[in-house]
């Protein structure tokens, strides 16, 4: 007999979340299904406004779904609030750092809170702090840190009671691409030592660099979820070629429909979208083609199958950063 599959650490079902502001309703979050495995690195991927910072806080208790149910650990998170704030952390998109206090007492005051002793708060925060190369700042405030000090540091201080699941919203906005590339690394170590990882991002290199299986998001709406390799695959696995024309898109682009391993072509004023499975010679014919109408080649592009092309080829609309 084979075992049943494990009870997912965070699910979703139906999850909406409507804000009412004075300028009407806002429907950020609309009709959301989830489930991360337990020991899973989980991304949820999409553009500004997509609706992932007020998931994260569905989940995280901070705000309360219009409709639909949010589980973690097991728990519902309207019905048992305190339950689900037991087994999480959470790094949220802004520096909530207390300036007030060192690095390491901002840990340790939040190791207290959830019942450690001194001794074993200061124990865990100096593990943390070496663990995310942060030692040397320890006595330091926090408003000296530079934007990817304080971000490790809030994570950091998410962990102090080796909380279940780990939500980080937008762990690495901003930082440079060094410093991005190390945060990678500690949170991999992180996951290989079981831990269950949510994090948001609208880095799609990101998502394809750490998560197990990604959600991409937009308008509040689930796109597509999967492993990366899944997504590729769904979407047909396109090269997609896009031409920028300085005049009409020639008629003759029409053509390229028929042409073996071209899936689709699209044309909106000025350009023409190929999408692709064998991409060889489509760029040459489009130049071609252009020249014969007497029009010429503005810009061009060739995207590999990826998150980018997953994208675009779901919406239609390129994928803004
Ligand atoms: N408190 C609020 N009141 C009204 N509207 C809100 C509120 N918080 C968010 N919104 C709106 O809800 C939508 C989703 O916002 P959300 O912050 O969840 O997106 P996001 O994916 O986290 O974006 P970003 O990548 O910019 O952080 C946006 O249209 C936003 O303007
Ligand atoms: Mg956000």
């Amino acid at each position: 007999m084979t075992a049943p599959p494990p009870e997912p650490t965070v699910r979703t079902v139906d999850l909406h979340k409507t804000y009412s502001s004075p300028r009407g309703d806002v429907p950020a979050v609309q009709g959301l299904d989830l489930a991360v495995a337990p020991g899973e690195f989980f991304g949820l991927l999409g553009p500004n406004g997509a609706g992932k910072s007020t998931t994260i806080g569905m989940l995280t208790t901070l705000v309360v779904p219009t409709s639909g149910r949010a589980e973690v650990c097991g728990f519902d998170v309207a019905a048992h609030p305190v339950e689900v704030k037991r087994r999480i952390g959470v790094a949220s998109q802004n520096n909530t750092l207390d300036n007030d206090l060192t690095g390491a007492e901002n840990l340790e005051f939040r190791g207290r809170y959830f019942g450690l002793n001194a001794k074993d708060a200061r124990r865990r925060a100096d593990e943390l702090l070496d663990m995310f190369g942060m030692g040397d700042r320890r006595d330091g405030k926090p408003f000296e840190l530079s934007g990817g000090q304080a971000r490790r540091l809030m994570i950091c201080r998410a962990l102090m009671h080796r909380p279940e699941v780990l939500f980080l919203d937008e762990p690495t906005a901003g930082l440079d691409p060094q410093t991005r590339v190390n945060l990678w690394e500690v949170l991999r170590d992180l996951q290989q030592q079981g831990q269950t990882i949510l994090l948001t991002t609208h880095y799609m290199e990101e998502a394809e660099a750490l998560c197990d299986r990604v959600a991409v998001v937009d308008h509040g709406k689930l796109l597509a979820s999967g492993t990366v390799a899944d997504l590729k695959a769904e979407a047909g696995a396109d090269t997609v070629i896009t031409v920028g024309y300085d005049g009409p898109v020639p008629e003759g682009v029409a053509a390229l429909r028929e042409r073996a391993g071209v899936e689709r072509v699209e044309v909106t004023d000025g350009q023409v979208r190929v999408f692709a499975r064998a991409p060889e010679g489509v760029l040459g014919e489009l130049v071609a083609v252009g020249s014969a109408a007497g029009v010429g080649v503005t810009d061009a592009s060739q995207l590999r199958p990826s998150l980018e092309t997953v994208f675009l080829t779901l919406t239609g609309r390129e994928y803004r950063e």
